[in-house]
């Protein structure tokens, strides 16, 4: 089977574990302290705050924000941690419509900001393309909400070449095995926003406030540290192969785009097709492990309030999702075209 998502891990890994072991320094070392620095630098903001997962990046985040009993909106698509972090966090979760490219839509969203008056916006970064920031920052300026990044799936993408995670207030990150940067389990919180930061740090370190230990490893920072310095290569690799895609299978599959000004990082090279349940077992008979994210609206499955979900609801029963993973060979990408070339016959 070619797999969706495939982490890979190397000689350098495995250096940087044994060190660990034979250091006796297992938690709170060098290793976090190295990689908090280094993804810090690598966004462009003052802050990177590991924790234990995206989850409880968003949480805290939200927490940090001081969301209980106030409105948060949140995109209809996206994985199921955007919203159930605002109702752990005390929010109120309001739904918006997504655009073409799968980010939030703008326009609804401004029609929700006058509406609801929400104290935070999440928008999330789909897929690996920046959601429109510009558009979204603007609203915020003119309406006065906080703008936390989902930036999840989308470690590396840029807009008008900023890195996201560094274009809201604060954004929150996810190092999840099957992420672009995998660690196993983990998270930051990235901010450039000192009075921001002072406040998310009351959540992670004892003494303030009753707080959580939220830590991460010296193992997991590792592997983190280690899969960071091989992002932009890595991240290219994975464009390189979504453009053969797109270039290649010329016919009624809907192609992702990327949004004018995004660097986009193809976490997940995500199609459309009215047939899309006969195709992705046509394509797993072949051999391809095809996959839908997400097959609910964040609003459903919370039964959250939200607005009209035109787009969203169209696309929850189109997309799917097929490998563009780093390590694909060119065998198996040719494999791959031949393949959804071929089952569209079929359907
Ligand atoms: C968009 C999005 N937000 C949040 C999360 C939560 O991250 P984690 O699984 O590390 O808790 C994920 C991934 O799992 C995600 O894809």
């Amino acid at each position: 089977m070619i797999n969706i998502i495939e982490p890979r891990f190397f000689e350098e890994e495995k250096q940087a574990i044994v060190q660990i072991l034979e250091s006796h320094k297992i938690t709170r070392g060098e290793w976090t302290k190295f990689f908090e620095e280094s993804f810090a630098k690598y966004l462009g903001v003052k802050y990177a705050f590991t924790v234990c997962s995206g989850t409880v990046a968003l949480f805290i985040a939200l927490k940090a924000l001081k969301v209980e009993g106030e409105r948060v909106i949140v995109p209809a698509m996206s994985f199921m941690a955007t919203i159930d972090a605002v109702y752990l966090a005390g929010g109120i979760p309001i739904v918006v419509d997504v655009d073409e490219y799968y980010t939030m839509d703008p326009n609804q969203l401004e029609d929700a900001v006058k509406r609801y008056n929400p104290k935070v916006v999440i928008p999330v970064h789909l897929y690996g393309q920046p959601a429109d920031m510009q558009a979204i920052n603007y609203l915020s300026e003119k309406y006065g909400f906080v703008v936390l990044e989902d930036a999840a799936q989308a470690h590396g993408a840029e807009f008008f070449g900023k890195k996201v995670g560094s274009l809201g207030h604060l954004s929150a990150f996810s190092f999840y095995a099957s992420k672009n940067v995998p660690m196993g389990e983990g998270g930051v919180i990235a901010t450039n926003d000192d009075k921001i930061a002072k406040e998310v740090k009351k959540w992670i370190d004892f003494g303030e406030h009753p707080a959580f230990n939220v830590r991460i490893t010296e193992f997991q920072a590792a592997i983190g540290a280690i899969q960071l310095k091989h992002l932009d290569e890595r991240n290219r690799r994975r464009r390189e192969i979504a453009k053969r895609y797109s270039e290649s299978i010329n016919s009624s599959f809907i192609h992702p785009t990327e949004r004018e000004g995004a660097y986009h990082v193809y976490h997940l090279y995500t199609l459309r097709h009215k047939e899309r349940d006969r195709i992705i077992s046509l394509l797993k008979e072949n051999g391809i492990d095809a996959r839908v994210y997400y097959s609910y609206l964040l609003s459903e499955l919370r039964g959250a309030e939200h607005l009209p979900l035109t787009n969203a609801e169209r696309f929850k029963k189109e997309v799917f999702s097929i490998p563009v993973h780093p390590y694909l060979t060119e065998e198996e990408v040719e494999k791959i075209i031949h393949s959804l070339k071929a089952v569209e016959v079929f359907v």
